[in-house]
């Protein structure tokens, strides 16, 4: 006979449906406002809730609901017996079938998987009763069975989602389970508060060399990523400092894990093959030796002491400096199997990273190729991984790029455990100063078909469906910072939860998600949902179109921070992310016939499509064909025309971003409006930099004029260099594309400078544009007059990551609506400040239409 286990204590908690729920000082609660509980509809829903099971994420599960709720309700009382009325009735699907055997025998559900299920009751006389022993009257139960405890979690966040959607849930039938078992997320913070590629303020997780006392945020972020089926959370750079495998350590992570628990995130880190070395004292880290292998061991067992629900480790080996493996002559597999065999007792798991490559390459050898170089590794590596191993595979062949095929690494290990890696922190797209919704990219992954047993798409081999394996998943790198807004652009963090939808169920579209991140997060009005969705589906593309399009992958500066535009930087080192432009043609052969033979790693039908320039898709034929300017895509445009045209096009499409979030004023809340605005502003103006960047570079590089007389025709700007200077004296710009004319004025200061000429077009009213560089080692001011009016004042005081005069700092300012007369002087007034100098490029005198 099943054991019926007892209600806990049912919380019911009386807020009012205006308020915040958890509200967290300085956190916003991104998708998770239930505005939408508000409604009549919520309204008619029941006022108990019933929880069978002691657990402390059930315990997490009722409060989210009846907190969401704020129904004031009678408790469920003590005993085994349902409630009499109306409720909600949560629990595990071995502790609620045997209460509603009218269920069968089989939930159809696995995994963390949910059933949302309505059910009714007659009212019951018990026989020979009296009036007074009446059990109530006929009522209905919303069930909420959970295949396992966090399954009764996800599937409460489910109900409380489709409720805030306005979705009608009066009649549930509903099953769901997690395409896999693994949906991590990663942070790349450090433990003195940094965060590695973060873009949202300083780490939730450590300041100052230790776990943060206050983990109010992480609590705050455990639930967020609950309520997108996120399971586990490695919360340290995989650039890993050792230091967190020390003893005196161990207990700070046992904090984190108990802030994590009610949420069912498992706490993971990143750890440093050389630990038993650097945190352990041994004279070697060889993972075959006997000593190193006991010490993992060791370290293992100490861990799962302290906490029983460690979730593993993710590794970063023989890559970009960290030591490997390689060291002592192991592979990947001898190194990962070492630490998967102390976990496995514990039923913890190790995800290896397959980003091992070599930064040393020959850029002068034509077969160099860094794509290849995760096939190279672990193909042969295939089937010596343990069980409990999951190779963590980058989306693409490269890193992070803005595009990039599918890395064939993906398809090829048909006896080993695979995770995709995606990046929700923006690294090489706009670091969230730009609006990417990258959802529609990991789709285009996942959905790809790698061709290896019939219709097989990624999705279904990260699953480990292909290849039936045990485990598979997902992990995104996320970077959350203590950043008000989490990500820093409030859009940005549809993103984190597309990653979360996708990797539970990589079948629903771009659209859908979007659709459901905008109600969640600011309500369902169509007006909203309506804006947002068009603001975020196109904007990848955008982005794309103004920084490297055709398969160049994101024309960034490749040794610095990955943000502005730096075209060559990628060429002429050791790196490997080359895109070979020349003054011929441009485009890296991958080809097998002619180039590193990259193609050749795919399957055979993908493959032919690759290796044909003819059939290429013009969005990667640049990655994987060499070509001339002149060669003719798909679109009938030459290559050189669509670099022009693209750039072009795309900063257009950046400002219609500005006009379409203009549409929202006084529709959402001031703060989300104005900071979107803000960044949506700032985002126009630098897709121009971008452009003028990347088309002057090709202009000069090709020596083909663009078709349509654009590149390096500015009749409306007045080069700062060519004004009437006054303590300021020109500067030449590097790289040189990053400034209008290569170069730029800088004011050595301390007193002000300035720059002056007249206007000598007709009078009228027209928009100013200041071009001007905003570095992070001073905070410049501006003044702009007209003759003695002062029109505009504003200070450089942006956070952009530069101490240089480049495309990184290039910022714009616009004012609107200027009046002018002919033969009036306009005088810009820079103020330096600390290692700032007031930087100026040019100015830009546009007619109003
Ligand atoms: C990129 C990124 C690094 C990071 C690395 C990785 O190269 O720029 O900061 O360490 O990826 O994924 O390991």
């Amino acid at each position: 006979m099943t054991r019926h286990s007892p209600p806990i204590a049912v919380a019911f908690c009386c807020i009012f449906l205006g308020s915040l729920v958890h509200a967290q000082p300085g956190a916003d609660q991104a998708w998770l406002r239930y505005q939408s509980l508000k409604t009549p509809a919520a309204g008619a829903l029941p006022h108990a809730i019933a929880v069978f099971g002691r657990g402390e994420v059930l315990r997490a599960a009722a409060k989210e609901l009846a907190d969401a709720l704020g129904h004031p309700a009678p408790s469920g009382g003590p005993g085994a017996a349902l409630p009499d009325h109306d409720a909600f009735v949560l629990g595990r699907w071995q502790d609620l079938q045997p209460r509603f055997r009218e269920l069968g025998r089989a939930p159809g559900i696995s995994g963390d998987g949910f059933w949302l299920k309505t059910v009714r009751r007659a009212g019951s006389r018990p026989l020979g009763g009296s009036k007074a022993s009446w059990r109530g009257g006929p009522r209905k139960y919303w069930l909420v069975i959970g295949a396992d405890e966090p399954g009764v979690l996800y599937g409460t966040f489910a109900l409380l989602a489709r409720i805030a959607e306005g979705l009608d849930v009066s009649t549930l039938d509903d099953r769901e389970t997690p395409s896999a078992p693994i949906r991590w997320v990663n942070q790349w913070d450090n433990l003195d508060g940094s965060i590695e590629r973060g873009y949202a303020g300083r780490s939730i997780f450590f300041d100052n060399g230790s776990v943060a006392n206050d983990l109010t945020r992480v609590k705050e972020y455990a639930r967020l990523l609950a309520s997108i089926g996120i399971n586990g959370c490695a919360i340290n750079n995989v650039n890993a400092d050792p230091r967190l495998l020390q003893p005196e350590y161990l207990p700070q992570l046992a904090r984190v894990a108990a802030a994590f628990r009610a949420w069912g995130v498992r706490l993971a880190i990143s750890v440093d093959l050389s630990s038993p070395m650097s945190a352990g004292g041994l004279k070697t880290f060889d993972p075959l030796d006997p000593q190193v292998k006991a010490w993992w061991q060791n370290t293992v067992d100490v861990m799962y002491r302290l906490i029983p629900d460690f979730g593993g480790f993710v590794m970063k080996a023989d890559s970009e400096g960290r030591s490997g493996p390689s060291k002592y002559g192991r592979t990947a597999a001898d190194a990962a199997n070492v630490i998967a065999r102390a976990l496995r007792p514990h039923h913890g798991v190790m995800l290896y990273r397959a980003f091992v490559y070599n930064h040393h390459l020959d850029w002068r050898d034509p077969k160099a190729d860094r794509a290849k170089a995760a096939f190279d590794y672990f193909h042969p590596l295939d089937g010596k991984f343990l069980d409990n191993v999951v190779v963590q595979v980058k989306h693409g062949p490269i890193d992070f790029q803005v595009r990039e095929p599918v890395s064939p690494l993906l398809g090829a290990m048909a006896h080993t455990n695979q995770a995709i890696e995606v990046q929700v922190t923006q690294e090489y797209t706009g670091q969230q100063r730009q609006l990417v919704y990258l959802v529609p990219m990991w789709k285009e992954v996942l959905d790809f078909d790698v061709h290896v047993d019939g219709v097989t798409p990624v999705k279904r081999v990260v699953s480990g469906q292909v290849w039936k394996r045990p485990l598979g998943g997902y992990a995104a790198v996320v970077n959350v910072g203590l950043d008000r807004f989490w990500l820093g652009h409030p859009l940005a963090m549809a993103n984190l939860y597309g990653y979360g939808r996708l990797a539970w169920n990589p079948d629903l579209s771009a659209d859908e998600i979007a659709k459901e991140w905008t109600r969640l997060t600011f309500g369902n009005d169509p007006q909203v949902l309506d804006t947002v969705s068009r603001m975020l589906l196109p904007s990848w593309r955008i982005y794309e179109n103004y920084t490297g399009p055709l398969g160049l992958q994101t024309l960034t500066d490749i040794t610095g921070p990955h943000y502005g535009p730096g075209i060559e930087s990628s060429e002429n080192n050791g790196w490997g992310q080359w895109h070979r432009a020349d003054r011929k043609g441009v485009g890296m052969d991958r080809t097998v016939a002619t180039g590193t033979g990259f193609i050749g790693q795919y399957s055979p039908e993908v493959g032919r499509k690759y290796e044909s320039v003819k059939e290429c898709p013009d969005d990667l034929v640049l990655f994987l064909h060499h070509v001339p300017y002149t060669f003719v895509l798909h679109s009938g445009k030459t290559v050189i025309q669509y670099l022009y045209d693209s750039h072009y096009a795309g900063a257009e499409q950046a400002a219609t971003l500005v006009e379409e979030w203009k549409r929202l004023q006084g529709v959402i809340d001031d703060a989300r409006y104005a900071e979107v605005l803000r960044r949506q502003e700032y985002q126009a103006g630098h897709a121009i930099v971008w452009r003028d960047a990347v088309v002057n570079w090709f202009h000069r590089e090709s020596g083909i004029p663009d078709a349509q007389g654009r590149v390096g025709f500015h009749p409306n700007r007045m080069e700062a260099e060519g004004m009437q200077l006054s303590g300021y004296t020109p500067a030449d710009v590097t790289p040189w594309e990053t400034a209008s004319g290569g170069k730029a004025i800088a004011c050595a200061g301390p007193s002000p400078c300035s720059a002056s000429f007249e206007w000598d077009r007709p009078s009228g009213t027209y928009d100013l544009v200041v071009e001007y560089f905003d570095l992070n080692n001073g905070v410049s001011s501006f003044d702009l007059f007209v003759e003695d009016r002062r029109i505009d004042s504003w200070a450089a005081d942006d956070h952009l990551p530069s101490d240089k005069m480049n495309g990184h700092t290039s910022t714009r300012r616009t004012i609107a609506g200027v009046r002018l007369r002919r033969g009036e002087v306009l005088k810009i007034v820079g103020h330096p400040q600390g290692g700032e100098p007031a930087p100026l490029d040019y100015v830009e005198i546009v007619p109003r239409p």
